[in-house]
């Protein structure tokens, strides 16, 4: 299969905020062969690169002059062995079609990671997490081509430095590494993560008393929907920032003023704060600041109410961290990726 790089090309339908930006180039891999076939061209060693799957984790301020690959290699199989199921999937598969495959083979490992938006592929990047589950819980490996040295290398979980949102990808070798498949390791015999307060609450709302693989992803789906805006309806790129990881006798302190803040231990030294807590606390919950807001559900999750431009967003997103530090000396970090 040819590669076809187009001159620029609209962006808006490639990023789930749905601000509106021009890419210089744009290639389409549909194979790995064309990554390979792609990284021979002279002329591409110059220029600017940014790799693209589902586009749900960015946010474009200004045109990007380079070139933009967007992964779309598909495919999901998986291979049975005594106690566990070995899956794999390219890194173009749309990642809930994935938990959907697993949770109707009723494997069982990622049906709490239900409906984020993204791609398998980009998955392992920031080590997508919700209800108390993250990707690394079910790593098996994952294939990446090196931009470097023209080759296909094999990544397994301890190779990718996995922590809260963060992997060797997103750090250490950002943007060398380009995912062309993901696979997991799941398991036949459920061992369910219920803990997490919402899902316990649902589960028991509906009297479910042992739940099904099914019965866990449906529920997460129900509680994300209720919470979460869509973003094939309201332009959005999940949780804008990450919740802030603070140092346990600062925030001993912090507790003593504000003894609502909702906090979860990390280890005996940290302990993590609820950044949408400290956003609601700041007056921002549900509220619309030009064409961009929160959302009235969630206040950690930035909206784009329709026309708003990365520019916008960025600045409305300044004036929250701002507002969180005058008023808890805490410093909110993004945890999109700002192009
Ligand atoms: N809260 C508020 N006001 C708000 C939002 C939240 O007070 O406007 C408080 C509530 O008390 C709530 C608590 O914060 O109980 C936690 O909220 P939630 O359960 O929605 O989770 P979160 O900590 O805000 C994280 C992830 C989400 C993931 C959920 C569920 C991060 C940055 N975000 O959000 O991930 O779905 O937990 O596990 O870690 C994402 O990364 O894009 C994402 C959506």
């Amino acid at each position: 299969m040819p590669i076809i790089i187009q001159e620029n090309k609209s962006l808006k339908a490639y990023n789930t905020f749905g601000v509106d930006a021009i890419a210089r180039y744009f290639v389409q891999i549909d194979r790995e062969q064309q990554l390979v076939d792609l990284f021979l061209l002279q002329q591409l060693k110059s220029w600017p690169r940014l790799i693209l799957g589902g586009g749900s984790n960015l946010l474009f301020t200004k045109d990007f002059n380079g070139l933009v690959v967007f992964i779309n290699i598909k495919g999901i199989k998986h291979e049975a062995h005594e106690k566990v199921i070995h899956v794999h999937a390219g890194a173009g598969e749309v990642w809930n079609d994935l938990v959907h495959y697993c949770v109707t083979n009723n494997f069982a490992g990622i049906e709490n990671l239900s409906l984020i938006p993204g791609t398998a592929g980009a998955a392992p990047i920031q080590n997508i997490g919700a209800y108390g589950v993250e990707l690394k819980d079910v790593f098996l490996g994952c294939r990446a081509f090196d931009t470097q040295t023209n080759e296909f290398k094999t990544f397994e979980r301890l190779d990718c430095q996995f922590g809260y949102r963060e992997s060797i990808f997103k750090r250490l070798e950002k943007n060398r590494y380009i995912i062309t498949s993901l696979s997991l390791i799941l398991s036949t015999t459920p061992l369910l993560n219920t803990s997490y307060g919402a899902i316990a609450q649902e589960l028991a709302e509906q009297k479910i008393i042992d739940p099904s693989i099914k019965d866990v992803s449906k529920v997460v789906s129900k509680i994300r929907v209720s919470k979460l805006p869509d973003p094939s309806t309201i332009g959005n790129s999940g949780s804008f920032f990450k919740n802030p990881i603070l140092k346990a006798s600062y925030f001993k302190r912090l507790k003593e003023s504000f003894p609502d803040m909702v906090s979860y231990p990390v280890n005996e030294d940290e302990v993590k704060v609820a950044a949408g807590w400290l956003i609601e606390q700041c007056g921002w919950k549900g509220l619309k600041d030009g064409n961009t807001g929160t959302w009235k559900n969630q206040a950690l999750v930035l909206v784009n109410h329709g026309g708003a431009t990365g520019k916008e967003v960025y600045i409305f997103s300044e004036k929250i961290i701002n507002s969180v530090f005058d008023k808890f000396e805490i410093l909110l970090e993004r945890e999109v990726n700002v192009i």
